[in-house]
């Protein structure tokens, strides 16, 4: 049987009372993929990308994660997945450690899994920190080793590195992309950040109103065009971060 996609979606609509939020979106990502869910605040980018986690429900259409659906195989996808949310609130009396080793638990993980993670984004120095005492680039490194603790075959990332500031973001994209050559795990990030889709990412999903205006590889979308961001005003009159 051939390999089913990471992730499909189809024709999948999602409304809160006056808005609707996420209107008729078809996707497939391939695994090993990294991706890119690009586009303004308000586009529908963490309701999509909520469905896709399992954390809201469609209204309609269909979403398949490894070829299976939420609804009859949920424990199985919560073992394959990891996601880190737009906001991660932590424990604040709990340190660095605890934290990793709490949700390791969740997991049945032995304590080498999380030296590794702890290795992997940089948190060995604030080991023993109440996690209410890092930095914002630190918690977000700690969310994203959260994250990472199973080994998922499938990262979703809400808007990792928003907020942060450049260097902030610079170590996030460095953990990602060791991800990347370290492991056959397929990405797929939402930002409002041009350069962070093209540092990280091989295929761009353009949203804007909850619909997918354009995609393709960063050479496809380019084409004549001299940056995403030119793209953006072409597609939609605006610049992405108005
Ligand atoms: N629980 C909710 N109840 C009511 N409206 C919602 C809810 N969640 C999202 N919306 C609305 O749906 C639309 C899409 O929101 P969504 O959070 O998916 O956008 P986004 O692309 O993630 O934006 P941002 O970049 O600001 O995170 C917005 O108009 C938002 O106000
Ligand atoms: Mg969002």
């Amino acid at each position: 049987m051939l390999e089913q996609p990471a992730i499909e979606a189809k024709k999948v609509f999602k409304s809160f009372k006056t808005v609707q939020a996420v209107k008729g979106v078809d996707l497939q990502i391939e695994r090993g993929h990294f991706v890119a869910i690009l586009g303004p605040n308000g586009a529908g980018k963490t309701t999509l990308v909520e469905m896709i986690e399992g954390i809201q429900t469609p209204d309609s259409g269909e979403i398949k994660v490894l070829g299976k659906t939420w609804k009859n195989h949920s424990a199985e996808l919560h073992r394959e997945i990891g996601l880190c949310l737009q906001d991660t609130r932590f424990i604040d009396k709990l340190r660095v450690i605890e934290t990793l080793r709490l949700f390791g638990s969740f997991y049945g993980l032995h304590n080498d899994r999380v030296e590794e993670v702890i290795d992997l984004v940089g948190l060995d120095e604030k080991r023993r920190a109440y996690v209410v005492n890092l930095s914002g680039g630190q918690k977000q490194r700690l969310a994203i080793g959260l994250s990472l603790l199973n080994k998922p075959a499938i990262l979703l990332l809400d808007e990792p590195t928003t907020g942060l500031d450049p260097n902030a973001r610079r170590e996030i994209w460095a953990i990602l992309n060791r991800m990347k050559e370290e492991s056959n795990a397929t990405l797929l990030l939402t930002t409002h950040y041009m350069e962070e889709a093209e540092q990280l990412c091989d295929y761009v999903i353009i949203m804007d109103q909850g619909i997918i205006l354009k995609e393709g590889t960063k050479n496809e979308l380019l084409g004549e065009k001299k940056s995403l961001d030119d793209l953006f005003i072409d597609l939609t009159g605006r610049h992405l971060n108005e």
